[in-house]
């Protein structure tokens, strides 16, 4: 952290103290980019910065990668975490609300940080605390903080995160990593290829949004067709937790599998993502290609979240 702050930086960082971090929407696009410019100020070692703080990290679905990052990046600041992991073990399973849950949990910590399979869920917590709360993902719908990771991981492998074609495979219907990183590289000036089988099609809201903004994009099932022209090659697990019909995911479930033949088929420099975990859409000898980048992102993951727990508690150095 040894360059001084840009003054733009600084009015990020202002308008960031004591808010929630619910959807990608809430930023515009030159706000995105000044956050990475942020989170690089948060790679190594850090400060105490959150000395005396606690997170409440209440998550109602599994998680390792999300869970495990927001606590290590609040003990690398000096905080600490409570919370739980299954919601089994919380009072939701005896009926309380999440209003409720949330109005309690509050005297208790300095942020929130949640996880809840409904969507909307995060944002109706938000409204029932004055504490700032983080989206950890809810539902379908969004999960901001692995967009940021997601852009940043962009920015560190290619150098930016706009002009480019970025292909996002696999289920486009339910992965909300997917939707919020779509409206994000939408936002920020991309061409999206979207390659999914037709049951699995970005949801009409979404492409129609894309129509709206005059994004260019292109809906195709053919992976093949589509990988020689990407930058990027994001890859998403098929969502079988939110299949209302088992049979219909038995359908779809080996729609893809992204091998290393698959990826030599690249152009020089295209990167493969995934938000993790894959179950067999990434074969792991891709592992050993300089195009993978999903260790990576997960790694910078918690970079992006010792920025944000540092922004919204106002701890900046
Ligand atoms: C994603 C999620 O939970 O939405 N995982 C993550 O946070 N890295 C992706 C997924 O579960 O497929």
């Amino acid at each position: 952290m040894s360059e001084p702050w840009t003054q733009i930086e600084l009015d990020l960082a202002e308008q960031m103290r004591g808010s929630d971090i619910i959807s990608v929407r809430q930023f515009e696009s030159q706000e995105l980019r000044t956050l990475l410019s942020i989170v690089a100020r948060f790679e190594g070692d850090s400060q105490p910065l959150l000395h005396g703080r606690v997170l409440a990290a209440l998550f109602f679905e599994p998680s390792t990668r999300t869970r495990l990052s927001f606590e290590s990046a609040m003990a690398r600041l000096g905080g600490s975490v409570i919370g739980f992991a299954d919601a089994g073990i919380s009072s939701a399973s005896k009926g309380e609300t999440l209003q409720d849950t949330i109005r309690i949990v509050e005297s208790y910590c300095d942020l929130f940080v949640i996880r809840h399979p409904r969507e909307g869920a995060a944002r109706a917590a938000a409204e029932a605390t004055f504490r700032p709360l983080i989206n950890g993902g809810d539902g379908s719908n969004q999960h901001p903080t692995q967009t940021l990771l997601d852009l940043y991981t962009i920015q560190r492998r290619i150098g930016r995160v706009a002009g480019l074609r970025i292909g996002f495979l696999g289920d486009l219907k339910y992965g909300r990593a997917a939707h919020s990183l779509v409206e994000a590289t939408a936002m920020l000036g991309n061409e999206l290829i979207l390659i999914s089988p037709d049951s699995l099609r970005l949801p009409h809201r979404r492409v129609g949004e894309l129509r709206e903004r005059g994004t260019p994009y292109e809906e195709t099932p053919n992976l093949a067709g589509a990988i020689p022209e990407l930058d990027v090659l994001y890859v998403t697990r098929i969502q079988r937790e939110r299949f209302v019909d088992p049979l219909d995911y038995e359908r779809v479930k080996n729609a893809y599998q992204v091998d290393r033949a698959t990826v030599d088929q690249g152009r020089e420099g295209m990167i493969v993502m995934h938000p993790l975990p894959r179950v067999n859409e990434i074969h792991p000898d891709v592992d050993s290609s300089p195009r993978a980048a999903y260790f990576e992102q997960a790694k910078n993951g918690l970079t992006v979240r010792k920025a944000l727990l540092a922004l919204l508690m106002g701890a900046i150095e």
